[in-house]
């Protein structure tokens, strides 16, 4: 987003025109700096055999997985529902990592059927892929490295205590179940956390992986998940992504010569590649001095967002609908029956109602974490591509508040 010829504009479409032509609230992707994201990681990591798999979850509507598709990535898919949809949005099954769990093994039995990569997290589940196919599928196991990394509790998922994938302190057990019914491993995986700044951290999840790796014939890939940190804040540093490409490059590149194979390094970014590429468009209802604050209502709530209640997260917010004139400060509300708070204490240009305020960093688990409570409809999206704007999802109507309800005649 950046201001030319007196407005906020994205590729020469200005923001609010958007508003004003789609309704609000709205969320827009500027699908260039999406590729841009794609081409910075593939440069990063371009003296290996990089396979980006893009975090379906983060921002999960078919035209954005189409176009990671064009951009030549593959996706990671945590529930059968995604797997579908990424078969619908143009992929091959081998280019699908289902990466599930606490799931039943009926789940796994569809995926095995739609022929996606499996990425098994717990022991019951291999002892009873196991006994049903043997080493008649390939998989991969998901590692819990026991390493504390994330932006917060909420999104720290590598630690002792996490739920997610298996301990490494079981690697042994892994290695007896394994043996006992011959599983064919041509992966493993680990996933640290969301928000994780530091090539070290990065680095310390791959030396747990090729420790573990060092007991695996077979091998195809190593996959390091998806965590790197974007800014967030003014002043915010993001993951050098650079930094992370050469020294997990180099460390990637010695390992591969060590267990004799040109293995594939995987990633499964969503944050990196789509949460600057998206902003929420929502109209101020009403502005509301209080002796402790001037809170700003608008058209949108933790419905659509729910970020910052959920993490307590920072969203930059810009009032478009001035360039010009003084700033005071504003607490940016939802209206939503609960204190959904999007943004407290900002310094904005002055508000007025039906300004138009763009909330930053929304492409990353904004819709795609979106719901209908209060029974409010969920925004329109609009994809930005080549100069031009395209509805890839409509806004909903009263109608779909009411599809799935059955009325039982009292
Ligand atoms: N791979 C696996 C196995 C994951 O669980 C996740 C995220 C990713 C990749 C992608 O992580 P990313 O690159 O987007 O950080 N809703 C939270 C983030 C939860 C992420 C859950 N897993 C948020 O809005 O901060």
């Amino acid at each position: 987003m950046e201001i030319k010829d007196n407005r906020y504009e994205i590729q020469g479409i200005g923001l609010a025109a958007l508003a004003k032509d789609y309704g609000t609230p709205l969320y827009v992707y500027d699908g260039e700096k999406i590729l841009q994201q794609v081409k910075r990681l593939q440069d990063a990591f371009s003296t290996v055999n990089l396979k980006i798999k893009y975090a379906t979850k983060a921002l999960s509507n078919i035209n954005i997985l189409k176009l990671m598709k064009k951009a030549g990535t593959g996706v990671d898919a945590v529930s059968i529902e995604e797997v579908r949809l990424c078969l619908h949005a143009g992929f091959e099954p081998h280019e699908i990592m289902y990466t599930p769990n606490s799931v039943s093994f009926d789940e796994f039995q569809e995926a095995v059927e739609l022929g996606v990569m499996i990425n098994i997290d717990n022991i019951p589940m291999l002892e009873h892929f196991g006994t049903y196919y043997g080493n008649q599928v390939p998989i991969c196991i998901r590692l819990n490295p026991h390493i504390l990394a994330g932006g917060n509790a909420k999104i720290s998922v590598g630690h002792i205590d996490s739920k997610f994938g298996i301990s490494i302190l079981q690697l042994k057990h892994v290695l007896k179940v394994v043996e006992a019914y011959n599983l064919n491993i041509i992966g493993l995986h680990v996933h640290t956390g969301s928000d994780i700044l530091d090539a070290e951290v990065f680095l310390k999840g791959a030396e747990i992986l090729f420790d573990a790796a060092r007991e695996f014939k077979g091998l195809k890939f190593l996959d390091f998940g998806g965590g790197f940190k974007v800014a967030y804040k003014p002043g915010d540093i993001a993951t050098d992504i650079q930094d992370v490409g050469i020294k997990v490059s180099k460390a990637f590149k010695a390992f591969c010569k060590e267990y004799g194979t040109d293995l594939e390094i995987w990633f499964e970014p969503g944050k990196f590649l789509v949460s600057e590429a998206g902003y929420l468009l929502v109209k101020v209802n009403v502005i509301k001095s209080t002796p402790a604050s001037t809170f700003v209502g608008v058209d949108s709530g933790l419905n659509h967002l729910i970020r910052p209640m959920m993490y307590d997260a920072y969203h930059g917010v810009v009032n478009i609908s001035k360039l010009e004139g003084p700033e005071r400060v504003y607490t940016i509300v939802g209206y939503i029956c609960e204190t959904d708070t999007i943004a407290a204490d900002r310094k904005l240009k002055e508000v007025q109602e039906g300004d138009i305020i763009a909330i930053k960093n929304a492409g990353a688990y904004g819709f795609s974490m979106s719901s209908n409570y209060n029974s409010r409809l969920r925004p329109a999206e609009v994809l930005l591509l080549h100069g031009k704007a395209y509805v890839i999802r409509e806004r909903e109507t009263f109608e779909d508040i009411l599809k799935h309800q059955v009325d039982i005649g009292l």
